[in-house]
């Protein structure tokens, strides 16, 4: 991850490898009409040239601008005053973020948390700049080797947004939760495996004294009734793992909860899947990645809340001795589940440890994150992760969250109508609800075992990862969840 720090200098004089300035598509101001002036018209000489006209998210390097001291100024596209808001404004950050990636230097100064964006303040300018420039800069290299061994960059420098201490341990604590999740994402599924998963959650629980460990294993899980979750692990010669974190920031109060979908690979189980459906299954942890993160985040905030991240984490696959569509499980809430399909594993391991957190902790809320359904990404493509809450408040909440963050959920509905889709003449509920409203009615399945509480679901399998042969995960939801575990803490 980068370092982040504050800067006072002018982009005149500065002493940096690099200056980044954001330049709108008329007039120029701040840190721009800055190089304009001390570069003698720079600047309206590249847009009369036809060469810089300040689009939304073009680049340009320049170097040994004169007048000027720091051997490059990189300029970012704004595009236009009037349009000018919070995604435009992390999109210049994101596209600045790339080129610097690109650039052999260790450090940049980047200008852009001057530019005043519309209903957001310093801070937010702060830290969305930070953390959009680290999202770019990411690189994946547990298990290939980095491009060349040139110079990288490590740190930036954020001015034009005075003092930003706060903002800056806040992106720190994000920008870290974030790439947790997007490391662990990222590694094959031959690497993270359920106890590798825990192996994590010991080392996030080593390092921080106020963090307790709980890691249940397939004889405790079957004395207290896990029943859906050890099905669909059953066909692995992987062993499944819950893991239970508990982090105490606050006094007496009730904890939140959060529970993560840690599937480390999605076979579909008997109801294999077909080739090009399975390959990134890999990514089926990225619920349960995304609140380990959140929760990490949470801790280097030193949050004044109580908090508690339940993971149960499994393996899909076919075997002999694998679960069969038409068995009938015993969940962990004594209810009976008809499976009519092995692919559906996701909601079975999650009934389990919806129930569980729920009878143990009492949580003041509950909030789970889940590559649930493939019908999620077709209602909302890649952009938001679907919201479902029965309760308005919590969806207000989260959906709050994500727009601060800009880790946008989009709320669907959770109406009883669509119950009778779960009916079974075998079991109290089945595990799939048919063809129509598909993350709908997994999102009724684990309403059943989240009763009484208030809980909300965010399917993510849309968001969750990048598509493609160089899509990587994205570390969603961790924003949204630190923001909303962010504003909990504040109100109290
Ligand atoms: N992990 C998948 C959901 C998924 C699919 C996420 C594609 C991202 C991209 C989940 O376990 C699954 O297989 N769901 C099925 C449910 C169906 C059998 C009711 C699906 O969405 O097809
Ligand atoms: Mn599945
Ligand atoms: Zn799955």
């Amino acid at each position: 991850m980068l370092e982040f720090s504050s800067s006072t200098q002018s982009a005149e004089t500065a002493d940096a490898p690099c200056v980044v300035v954001g330049v709108f598509d008329s007039a120029l101001g701040g840190a721009a009409a800055e190089i304009e002036r001390a570069g003698n018209g720079v600047l309206s000489r590249l847009r009369d040239g036809g060469d810089f006209g300040g689009k939304l998210g073009s680049t340009l390097l320049l170097h040994g601008v004169q007048g000027v001291r720091a051997s490059r100024v990189l300029l970012v596209g704004l595009g236009s005053r009037a349009d000018f808001d919070a995604l435009n404004y992390q999109r210049a950050c994101s596209e600045a973020g790339k080129l610097l990636k690109s650039l052999a230097i260790e450090s940049a100064l980047v200008f852009l948390p001057e530019c005043e964006v519309r209903g957001r303040d310093a801070a937010w300018r702060v830290r969305t700049c930070a953390l959009a420039i680290d999202h770019a800069n990411f690189r994946y290299t547990a298990t290939v080797k980095p491009n060349g061994s040139r110079t990288q960059l490590k740190r930036i420098e954020l001015a034009g947004a005075g003092d930003s201490r706060t903002a800056l341990e806040q992106a720190r604590a994000i920008g870290r939760g974030v790439e947790f999740a997007r490391e662990l994402g990222c590694l094959p599924p031959n690497i993270c495996t359920p106890a590798y998963l825990a192996e994590r959650a010991r080392q996030l629980a080593d390092e921080h004294s106020n963090v307790q460990l709980e890691v249940l294993e397939r004889e405790q899980l079957r004395e207290l009734g896990f029943g859906a979750m050890l099905a669909v692990g059953q066909g692995s010669s992987v062993p499944p793992r819950l893991i239970v974190l508990q982090y105490r920031g606050g006094n007496d109060a009730k904890p939140f909860a959060l529970v993560g979908k840690g599937v480390t690979f999605d076979t579909g189980g008997m109801n294999l899947k077909p080739t090009g459906s399975m390959e990134e299954m890999k990514y089926d942890m990225c619920g349960a990645a995304g609140v380990m993160g959140a929760f990490l985040t949470a801790v280097m905030l030193k949050l004044p809340i109580n908090l508690v991240c339940v993971v149960p984490t499994v393996e899909n696959m076919p075997d002999g001795g694998s679960y069969r569509p038409s068995d009938v499980l015993t969940t962990y809430s004594g209810l009976t589940v008809e499976v009519l399909n092995t692919d559906a594993e996701g909601r079975l391991i999650l009934c389990d440890a919806l129930a569980y957190a729920r009878k143990r902790f009492e949580p003041q809320a509950m909030v789970d994150a889940a590559t649930l359904t493939g019908a999620c990404v077709i209602a909302l493509g890649k952009h938001a992760s679907g919201l479902f809450s029965a309760d308005d408040a919590l969806a207000g909440e989260l959906l709050a969250a994500g727009s601060e963050s800009l880790d946008r959920a989009w709320r669907l509905p959770l109406w009883d109508d669509y119950r009778n889709q779960l009916e079974s003449a075998f079991a109290d509920i089945a595990n799939i609800g048919g063809k129509s409203a598909g993350a709908i009615t997994a999102a009724c399945f684990l309403s059943r075992f989240a009763e009484g509480t208030r809980w909300a679901h965010l399917d993510v399998a849309g968001t969750a990862w990048d598509e493609g042969r160089k899509g990587y995960a994205t570390g969603r939801p961790v924003p949204l969840l630190a923001q909303w575990l962010m504003d909990r803490a504040a109100q109290q």
